[in-house]
């Protein structure tokens, strides 16, 4: 049990057994499902778990009211991730009455069958608890339409549903103010750039929005409670990502099925570096699982793709990657392609299609290689690299 402030207490759980979130994105540090229990004079639970961990969850819950009801379930964000035990609190909890926005409320009778207790809010409605008063703050589509925030205005704690949240679990504590936090920021950006990455334009306007709130705590679904110095650093994080900002470095992701294509990367990696760019990244497009690949490619300004001809098109692994960065509608990069083919190139016309899809900056002629590396090939391959070595550097 762990009292964070006022009469707020963290009954959240950490999962360490899925292995991809969403089925997609893989977890190597686990991830929580925070929950935040409000024992005041009306009793309300800020957000749930998922239902596989209702047991734990119910018992954290008892550990502190014993047989006292809950009063309210404040849903900020509906995904099942959160929700999941909803069925599960109204038949420990029949009077529980359930409190959100409208349309948070319409997509729990969806998923969950109707007849629950609700209690429907707007924007700046407030809910008295006792000690504890929230005030409702509506943040659509970071990252589905029904989202919004509770904010604490006596102990100035800002619930913020996903926003602010990031993969891992909790090693002892949920408040960052006593544990090792590093793991987490690098976490963070993952769980952005896989999870929150297409809505940048609702993450500024709900940045804004908060921006006008004096807040103490951030208290999300997923990862460590926020305090002090680190409130400014997880904002800024999510100001930075949302902007679709990136510092100077290339990411080379690359297929390759024999290795010539790779002898291209190879290459291009090569000159980056002899050019004075620092932070080259090559990800291998079957090997590594492109959660990493999307975070390094939200990281870093420059941008070079490249892969084999297949089946008169490109190969597959790499048609996934391009179709993820179309999905985020990822921002002001730079591009780089090239491809690799033995009788027919479709590859290079299938990522000529993709930049001009996506709008970045192509940097550098586009490179063709037919079968092997022969040497007007290499210097193809240097060519681009110098040239988005340029182009970066243009920047400084
Ligand atoms: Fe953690 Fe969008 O659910």
């Amino acid at each position: 049990m762990t009292t964070l402030k006022g009469k707020v207490h963290y009954v959240g759980v950490n999962d360490r057994v899925k292995t991809l979130f969403e089925g997609l994105w893989p977890l190597p540090y686990g991830v929580t499902y925070n929950s935040y229990l409000i024992a005041d004079d009306k009793v309300a639970l800020v957000d749930s778990v998922d239902v596989n961990f209702f047991d734990l969850f119910l018992e954290k819950v008892k550990g502190i009211l014993g047989e006292r009801p809950i009063d309210y379930l404040v849903i900020n964000h509906m995904e099942p991730d959160h929700s999941g035990a909803i069925r599960l609190l109204r038949k420990v909890y029949p009077d529980i009455t359930l409190v959100s926005n409208k349309k948070a409320l319409e997509m729990v009778e969806g998923f969950y069958g109707a007849g629950a207790k609700t209690l429907t809010i707007a924007e700046g409605d407030t809910l008295e608890l006792g000690h504890h008063t929230l005030r409702f703050h509506m943040i659509p589509m970071v990252h589905w339409p029904e989202t919004m925030v509770s904010y604490d205005i006596t102990e100035h704690i800002l619930f913020s549903g996903d926003a602010f949240g990031c993969f891992g679990a909790l090693n002892g504590t949920p408040l960052d103010s006593r544990m090792d936090t590093s793991v987490y920021w690098s976490e963070m950006e993952r769980y952005y750039a896989n999870i929150v990455g297409k809505y940048g334009a609702p993450v500024q306007k709900a940045l804004q929005k908060l921006k006008a709130l004096d807040i103490e705590m951030v208290c999300s679904t997923h990862g460590p409670v926020w305090t002090g110095e680190n409130i400014a650093r997880v904002g800024g994080i999510y100001d930075r990502l949302s902007r679709y900002e990136a510092e100077e470095g290339v990411v080379i992701a690359y297929g390759s099925m024999y290795g010539n294509t790779l002898q291209m990367a190879e290459t291009i990696a090569g000159e980056l570096a002899a050019q004075g760019i620092r932070k080259v990244v090559m990800h291998d497009v079957s090997r590594v699982n492109h959660s990493f690949i999307l975070a390094d490619l939200f990281r870093y300004k420059g941008i070079i793709l490249g892969a084999p001809t297949y089946n008169a098109s490109i190969y597959p692994p790499m048609e996934m990657l391009m179709s993820e960065i179309e999905m985020r509608d990822m921002k002001n990069r730079y591009l780089g392609y090239f491809g690799s083919f033995s009788w027919a190139c479709h590859s290079v016309k299938r990522l000529a299609a993709f930049s001009e899809k996506v709008g970045f900056e192509v940097t550098g002629t586009p490179v063709e290689m037919k079968q092997g590396m022969k040497e007007a090939t290499c210097a193809a391959c240097r060519e681009l690299g110098k040239a988005m070595a340029d182009r970066l550097k243009a920047d400084r």
